[in-house]
């Protein structure tokens, strides 16, 4: 998609220099991807997708009922199918589910693809964030700081093999935007 004229001109510089790639937003559950995605698309002039939601389409049931019905083996080929899908379109802001960056062939497909960028953020506050929504079955009854622990254990190192690292302020998404308009500028000088 063209960069929309409504962005500005160095923003519109910087969504060309893409070259065509998409740039996807990788981390844990509650880091931002999809709000901060959203308003970073509108910023650079590119389409926003959600690859949670794209999957939720494309099987007709929500995450929480595919991992229910089908497992999580069964979501994680889905969410492999639909992201190589949408890495065809062209630039684009990709928010990614907490677990793609994991699998290793949506690792290598969006590496290939994507300028990827995680959202680093505390514990505590992907924690906070997360208890205000249910949908996410990974949570399901469980305490939500045990298990972004567990997680940020086994997938940060993972997570920190992305293009840029943006460490992600509380509450506040535009300077988040913003920070990572700085860093995607100098990854793409
Ligand atoms: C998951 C994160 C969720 C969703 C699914 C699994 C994970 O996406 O893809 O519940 O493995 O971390 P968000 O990171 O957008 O919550």
């Amino acid at each position: 998609m063209d960069p929309s004229p409504a962005a500005p001109a160095s923003h519109n510089t910087l969504a060309e220099s893409l070259g065509g790639r998409a740039i996807a937003l990788v981390g844990l559950m509650g880091s931002g991807k999809t709000t901060v995605g959203r308003r970073l698309a509108a910023a650079l002039g590119l389409a926003f997708r959600d690859a949670d939601a794209e999957i939720e389409q494309a099987a007709g049931r929500s995450v929480s009922d595919i991992f229910a019905e089908l497992g999580e083996p069964e979501f994680r080929a889905g969410e492999r199918r639909v992201i190589a899908r949408l890495m065809e379109s062209g630039s684009m802001v990709l928010a990614t589910g907490g677990g793609a960056y994991i699998d290793p062939a949506t690792r290598a497909l969006l590496r290939e693809k994507a300028v990827t960028i995680w959202l680093k953020a505390d514990i505590e506050i992907l924690a906070r964030r997360v208890a205000r929504r249910d949908t996410r079955p990974l949570l399901r009854g469980k305490d939500p700081f045990e298990v972004l622990t567990a997680l940020a254990e086994k997938r940060h190192p993972v997570y920190a093999e992305a293009d840029i690292v943006v460490e992600t302020p509380d509450s506040a998404h535009d300077l988040a935007v913003e920070r990572i308009i700085a860093a995607l500028k100098d990854y793409l000088a």
